[in-house]
Formats: C-alpha cells, sequence, structure tokens
C-alpha cells in the first residue's frame, strides 16, 4: 500500500469507543464495517417471559446507516444454537444475490461461526429493515431499521427534518419459535397473535420525544409475523412522503396501512398544543379481536404523561375494510419530478410505455401435500433444498431446483417442490399475483423494485391493463394482495442473479409460499462482473457444493 492510500485510509477511519463500527474510503465509495453478534436473550414486552433473538444484545438491533453508493462490510457472528442468515429487506443487493442471505442463495452461517455480507446500496435510498431469513428466526425477532440517506448533492424533496425515528411496528407472539413450528408442522393455523410491539416494547413502554414546532421523519416498518397493521398518532396528521426507496407524491393521512414487510417514512410536525402528551398506536387490520400496541409521543417540557387509557383506543383505530384498505392503496404513488438517488427525476423510466414481454401469473392457494396443510405457488408447495440454489445454478448441479412455467399448469396435483423461474435479463415482465385465499397476502421480490401497476377484485384478466396506472404507480418491494383479488406488479429485470420471491407472511413462507427467480442472459458464458458480481472469495460452501472451489464452474 503507497503512502497516499495509507492516509486516506487513516484518515478517513473512524473507530467509535465501545463499538467495532468503522469507516475507510476507495477512490470511489466509502466502506462501512460492522461486526454484530446474534444471540439469544430473554424479553417479557407483553408480560411474559420469552427467548428472542438479539442483535449485538439488542431487540430492534442497531440501526445500519447507509448513504447511497456505500459499501456495507457485516460480520455476521452466530451464537445462536442453529444455522442462522440475515436479509436485508428491500435492499437491491444489485449484481449480488451472493450476499442476499436467504437459503436459496447462501449456505447458512453454522453455530459459533460467522460470516461477513459484503454488499453496496448501489444507486439507492429510503428506508428497509434487515431480519432473519431461515424457518420462522424472524418471529423471534432478530430485526433492526436500515436507512439508505441521499448522497449530500441530491436534493431530497421535502425540507430536512429536524431528526428521525426507525419505528418499528409488528404482532408478537408470547410462545416460543419452536411452538410456533409446532402448530404449522402439524398442519394447524397459528392462533391470533397475543399483542403489537413498537420498537420491541409492549404498550405504552416506548416512548418518542418532539419538540414543538418540528418535523419529524418517522421511518415505519412491519416486521411482524403476518399481521396488517393502521398507523397514526392521535391528533397528528402523517405526511407519506417514500415508500420503500421511492418518493411518493406527499398526501396527508390520518391513519396509513402497513402490510406485513412494507416499510415507508412519514414527515410529522408537532403543531399540536401541548397535551401532556400523545398516543402512537398501531392497531391490527382486518383480525378479531382488534390489537393494539401504543407509544407516547411526548412534547418536551410539557410534563407528564397521559395515562394509559386516556382515551380510547377504539377511537383511534382506522377500521379499514379491505376495501377502504384498497383505496388508500391506490392514492399512494410516485412523485415523478424529485430524483432519488440520482439526480434525473424518479418519472424519466416511463415504464407505462415499454412492451411488457411476458406475463407471469402466480396463484397462491392452500393444499393438503402428504397429509399436511401446506401453502402452494401455482399449485407447487416450495421445499428447501440443502444446496443453495445459487450454487447449485454456479456450479452446474442437477437435481437441485426445477424450472417452471410462472403460470398456473392445468391438471396439476398440488406438489412439493424446489421451483425456479426463468426469466432473461433485461426483459420487461409482469406478475400478477391472484390470491384465492380468504386472507391478505404480502408478496415481496428481492434484488428489485417494481411498479404497482393495478389491483382488483376477482380473477384477473389481460384487459385489467385498462385499468392500470401506467403513469405514477408506487415503485416498491412488497405488496399486498386482497383476498380473492389480484395485483399485478411491472418489473424491469435488470439485475442478474437468483432472487427470493416470498410471501412476507412468515408462517406462509414457512409452508411453502415462496419461488425464485434466476436473472440471467441464458448462455452458459461466466456474467460479465459489469452485470454480474463473480462468487465472493469468502462464500461457503454446502450440501452437493461442499467439494467445489470458490470461483468459476
Ligand atoms: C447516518 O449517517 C448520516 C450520514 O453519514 C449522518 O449524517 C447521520 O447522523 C447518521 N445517523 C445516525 C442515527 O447515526
Ligand atoms: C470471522 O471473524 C473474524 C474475526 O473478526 C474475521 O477475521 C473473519 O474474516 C470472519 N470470517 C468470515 C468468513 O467472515
Ligand atoms: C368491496 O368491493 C367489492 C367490489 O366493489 C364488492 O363486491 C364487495 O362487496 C366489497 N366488500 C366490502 C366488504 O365492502
Ligand atoms: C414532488 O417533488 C418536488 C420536488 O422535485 C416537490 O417540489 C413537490 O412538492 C413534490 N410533489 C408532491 C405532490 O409531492
Ligand atoms: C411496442 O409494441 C408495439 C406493437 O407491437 C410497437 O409498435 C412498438 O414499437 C413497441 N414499442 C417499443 C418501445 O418497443
Amino acid at each position: 500500500m503507497d503512502a497516499e492510500h495509507l492516509a486516506v485510509i487513516l484518515a478517513t477511519t473512524l473507530v467509535l469507543l465501545g463499538s467495532s463500527k468503522h469507516y475507510t474510503a476507495d477512490a470511489e465509495n466509502r466502506h462501512v464495517f460492522l461486526d454484530w453478534e446474534v444471540s439469544y436473550a430473554v424479553r417479557s414486552p407483553l408480560g411474559v417471559a420469552r427467548r428472542v433473538i438479539t442483535i449485538d444484545g439488542r431487540l430492534p438491533g442497531p440501526l445500519l446507516n447507509l448513504t447511497t453508493n456505500d459499501v456495507a462490510h457485516i460480520n455476521v457472528v452466530n451464537t445462536l444454537d442453529e444455522p442462522f442468515l440475515l436479509t436485508w429487506n428491500g435492499l437491491q443487493m444489485r449484481r449480488n444475490s451472493w450476499n442476499d442471505g436467504v437459503a436459496g442463495t447462501n449456505c447458512a452461517i453454522s453455530p459459533t461461526e460467522n460470516w461477513t455480507y459484503v454488499f453496496q446500496a448501489k444507486d439507492e435510498v429510503g428506508s428497509f429493515f434487515y431480519r432473519p431469513s431461515l424457518g420462522l428466526h424472524a418471529a423471534a425477532g432478530g430485526h433492526g431499521p436500515i436507512r439508505v440517506n441521499n448522497r449530500p448533492v441530491i436534493a431530497v424533496p421535502f425540507a430536512q427534518p429536524d431528526s428521525e425515528f426507525d419505528v418499528l411496528i409488528g404482532d408478537w407472539y408470547n410462545m416460543d419459535v419452536k411452538e410456533m413450528r409446532g402448530y404449522l408442522d402439524r398442519g394447524r393455523d397459528l392462533p391470533s397473535p397475543d399483542g403489537i410491539l413498537i420498537n420491541g416494547l409492549g404498550p405504552y413502554a416506548a416512548d418518542f420525544t418532539f419538540q414543538p414546532g418540528r418535523t419529524y421523519r418517522l421511518r415505519v416498518s412491519n416486521v411482524g409475523t403476518r399481521t396488517s397493521l393502521s398507523f397514526r398518532i392521535q391528533g397528528h396528521k402523517l405526511l407519506l412522503v417514500e415508500a420503500e426507496g421511492t418518493y411518493t407524491r406527499q398526501k396527508h393521512y390520518a391513519s396509513l396501512d402497513v402490510h406485513p414487510g412494507q416499510s415507508l417514512s412519514v414527515l410529522v410536525t408537532a403543531d399540536q398544543l401541548p397535551k401532556p402528551s400523545y398516543y402512537m398506536v398501531v392497531s391490527s387490520l382486518f383480525v378479531e379481536p382488534e390489537l393494539f400496541g401504543v407509544a407516547n409521543v411526548l412534547y418536551a417540557g410539557s410534563g407528564g404523561l397521559q395515562p394509559p387509557g386516556a382515551a380510547p383506543l377504539e377511537d383511534l383505530s382506522s377500521h379499514n375494510g379491505y376495501n377502504r384498505s384498497m383505496e388508500q392503496a391506490r392514492t399512494v404513488r410516485m412523485n415523478l419530478t424529485c430524483g432519488a438517488a440520482r439526480p434525473n427525476p424518479q418519472g424519466s423510466f416511463r415504464y407505462g410505455r415499454i412492451n411488457m414481454s411476458r406475463t407471469l401469473l402466480l396463484r397462491n392457494d392452500e393444499a393438503e401435500i402428504g397429509g399436511r396443510r401446506r401453502c402452494t405457488v401455482n399449485g407447487v408447495s416450495f421445499a428447501g433444498a440443502a444446496t443453495p440454489l445459487k450454487l447449485a445454478d454456479h456450479f452446474d448441479l442437477a437435481g437441485v431446483f426445477a424450472v417452471v412455467s410462472g403460470r398456473p399448469e392445468r391438471r396439476r396435483q398440488p406438489s412439493l417442490g424446489t421451483a425456479v423461474i426463468d426469466a432473461r435479463y433485461r426483459d420487461f415482465v409482469q406478475i400478477v399475483f391472484e390470491n384465492r385465499v380468504p386472507s391478505l397476502q404480502t408478496w415481496h421480490l428481492d434484488g428489485y423494485n417494481f411498479f404497482v401497476a393495478g389491483m382488483g377484485w376477482g380473477k384477473w384478466s389481460p384487459d385489467a391493463r385498462s385499468t392500470y396506472n401506467l403513469v405514477d404507480a408506487i415503485y416498491r418491494s412488497t405488496v399486498q394482495v386482497y383476498p380473492s383479488a389480484w395485483t399485478a406488479v411491472l418489473v424491469s429485470l435488470d439485475n442478474e442473479g437468483m432472487w427470493n420471491l416470498r410471501s412476507q407472511s412468515l408462517d406462509r413462507r414457512y409452508l411453502g409460499q415462496e419461488i425464485y427467480m434466476r436473472v440471467s442472459q441464458g448462455s452458459s458464458e461466466v456474467p460479465d462482473p459489469r452485470d454480474e458480481l463473480p462468487m465472493p472469495p469468502n462464500a461457503l460452501l454446502c450440501g452437493k457444493a461442499k467439494s467445489s472451489k470458490i470461483g468459476r464452474a
């Protein structure tokens, strides 16, 4: 290393006391180095002690605070007694499904071992979260917020808020994950959750302090097991500004729906006469009985707290049924004129004018397979493989996964399978999700955002295109599909790799509601590193790839 290079690293290395976080910079990008210890702990947010998963002893785990184009190096140390992986929900992981952290791309980190994820937040901004990806680990916590901040040279389409809060909300079970697995393995549905947490805390336990007159950005994510939630702050309006990396048309709401796995940002101005405090209320949607999570919003200097129960929570819930929820969803749109990660306007990619090369139709349902209730996608219930599909593909190992058409097949008996849809790099594809079961679904695609072009009741047909929003549809990575309804999304396949398409309901995914999409150029040539990064030098090998050599196939 020459002296000049060393000086740059020394000058930009910052070691924070008491943590192993530090930064270096190369000629182009900042590198962020983190060590995260994953461990069990006991917490009782609802008064019942249960085993949870923490990151560095915390639940929620530490904020992953990046700026566009930062390269993150996250050394995850697994002290659990089970294999473990984290995934980066909503980050695009450009050219790098190698670091996506799902069972189809990565060998798990074994107990007592560690592994370093390396990925770049390339050309993105926004609010996301990380969570465990194996089994039902995520129902035990292990999650934390991710922010990707704008580079200083790129304008943000609103006045800089005075401060920001990460608000992770989710349903919560008092039972251990093993017991939850027991229900599902015996073919039974999970019972209702026991409550709703805000930043890992039970009702009235979390506090958010506002200075009168100031404006705050709240980055809200639903990190729960399976319940759709409605978010509001008593007496305050929510100005929606961002959803999963896209700046929205700014619009005021009294409450906003946040479905499992979704993230959004709202601006809240502390413009109320200081009562002692206000409630932040998170209520469950579409389930009986209604559940409430509550936190306190305090005005600095106002003194005192509104006692629990001072206002009936029922009056602070949205009572949205499916129809009103769908109406609200249609109002969440992209701001076409502002730039996001790059200066060019978000609307400059005129997705409505691009011809679709293909329509995938993914119908989720339930079926009894081998005497057990399973969730299916086009009749196939996903069965995990001992060899990550990405490695099987890379090393040409046969018999690990089966390529499927991406359309429902007549006369197919529901069965288990390790299904992969083959897709061509740079195609522009429509994915239609059709929901055949009486509960709301949320679907998430790793590696991408998609344009949420349309939603409707009943069965989808090609004529539905006349109802699509082909101008300013929101561009996000997790979308809801209402019961007996469909949602159509459009996606530009500009990111090579093996990408997980999954239900964000942890129980449904556990029961097989997921699939992978292999986006490739279809030739047997080694991918150009400008299209896909080479296998990382630290890649873990397992299953049929255990004795393969890292690097080229
Ligand atoms: C996150 O990073 C940005 C940019 O480096 C910095 O300004 C901000 O203070 C950081 N926020 C937190 C909570 O660390
Ligand atoms: C495991 O952690 C050690 C010590 O921090 C580090 O040197 C090593 O690179 C890590 N291993 C992997 C595979 O990331
Ligand atoms: C929702 O709207 C659909 C179509 O407009 C209608 O058929 C259905 O009855 C409505 N459901 C409820 C619960 O209002
Ligand atoms: C869209 O973004 C621009 C900044 O480019 C901003 O001035 C405008 O208020 C935004 N419009 C809406 C409806 O959010
Ligand atoms: C889309 O398809 C139409 C009709 O097939 C064709 O005329 C048009 O040129 C195509 N547009 C693009 C951008 O490829």
